[in-house]
């Protein structure tokens, strides 16, 4: 059986930077606060025009391009997100309309922080069957329309950003590289740690003035359960990424983590015992873009050189749900 690989990578962020000094205009926060708690300076957001697949898009052709592929080769999407342009159908759809494609088939994947490794995880499992050869595996998210920018959303507000990241994957028949394993979790006891209420239908009406009064269609957060359940599990699923291919932390070239906290990539980095250059980081730039952090960081960790052919890349994320996940990949 083939292993999956990645071909290329690419992303596309918003032109549109937004500071934490911007934030304090609009609401009662401050760089100081921001920056110690979260190690976010700043974050993108889109403009008039812009949409979650828009970002996507580019994302897509930025990958293709370092491919060397036109988006006809592609015979499947994942689509990883958890701001989708409408309820349905799936942003997948729209992304395949604009890359000019038809036929082949888009499947969305609605796992927050977690979605690029679950993505990674479904696209995987495809390719090394042989169901699909060429996959284009999105993470993209418009955080910013959705944001409360006042005062009652502060505690959200500053640490969501907008962006879009792009893999292509593919089969490799070297057995000495590709993905060595996905693990995924999922613990819906505290789905509403981390969530948007509605509008949705499981309220009838699924939307209304009261529901938008009340701020229901916000995202609201438990940030201490979040942080606490972060810190611990995604160690956890490092290790059992690193056990379940006879791997030790100090083979580890490269953990790409999701970029959710600073805070929370330092605890990390400490439990698992690994040292600074081991460990990639760009939230201070981006902030969290959920879906998209991961493929982001990785691209640029590629333009920075931070990985070389055969070295031990591994991915780890927590969000929402809970759900949490880990990869390791032989670059
Ligand atoms: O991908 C998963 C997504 N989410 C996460 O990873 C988030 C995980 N959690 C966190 O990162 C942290 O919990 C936060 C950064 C969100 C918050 O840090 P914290 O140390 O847990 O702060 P807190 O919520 O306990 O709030 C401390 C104080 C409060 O004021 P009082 O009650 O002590 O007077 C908040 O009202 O900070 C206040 N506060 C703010 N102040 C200035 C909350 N948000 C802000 C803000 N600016 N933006």
């Amino acid at each position: 059986m083939p292993r999956t690989e990645f071909i290329a990578t690419g992303f596309h962020v918003p032109e549109r930077i937004v500071t934490n000094d911007d934030l304090s205009h609009m609401m009662d926060t401050s760089d100081e606060w921001i920056s110690q708690r979260s190690g976010i300076k700043t974050r993108h957001w889109v403009s008039d025009g812009e949409t979650g697949v828009s970002l996507a898009r580019d994302a897509a052709l930025h990958a293709l391009s370092l491919a060397g592929m036109q988006p006809d080769a592609l015979d499947c999407i994942v689509y990883c997100t958890c701001t989708p342009d409408h309820f349905e159908p799936g942003n997948g759809v729209f992304l395949q309309r604009e890359l000019g494609l038809t036929d082949i088939p888009a499947i969305d994947v609605r796992n927050q922080c977690s979605g690029f490794i679950y993505g990674l995880s479904v696209a995987d499992a495809w390719i090394r069957t042989g169901q699909y050869q060429r996959v284009l595996l999105v993470g993209a998210e418009v955080h910013s329309r959705g944001l409360d920018k006042t005062t009652r959303g502060r505690d959200t507000a500053v640490l969501f950003g907008d962006g879009a990241g792009a893999a292509i994957l593919g089969p490799t028949d070297d057995p000495r590289r590709g993905v060595l394993s996905t693990h995924l979790y999922a613990d819906g006891r505290h789905a509403e740690k981390l969530w948007v209420d509605g509008p949705g239908l499981a309220h009838d009406p699924y939307v209304s003035e009261e529901m938008l009064r009340q701020g229901k269609h916000r995202a609201v957060m438990e940030g201490k359960e979040v942080f606490k359940y972060a810190s611990v599990l995604m160690p956890q699923s490092v290790a059992t990424a690193l056990e379940a291919s006879g791997l030790t932390p100090g083979e580890i070239k490269l953990l790409v983590p999701h970029q959710a906290n600073l805070r929370i990539i330092e605890m990390v980095q400490r439990a698992i015992g690994l040292r600074d250059d081991q460990v990639y980081a760009n939230i201070h730039k981006y902030g969290n873009t959920t879906a998209a952090s991961i493929p982001i960081a990785l691209h640029e960790a590629l333009c920075a050189g931070r990985l070389s052919r055969g070295d031990l890349l591994v991915l780890t994320a927590f969000g929402s749900g809970f759900t949490w996940a880990s990869a390791a990949i032989r670059w």
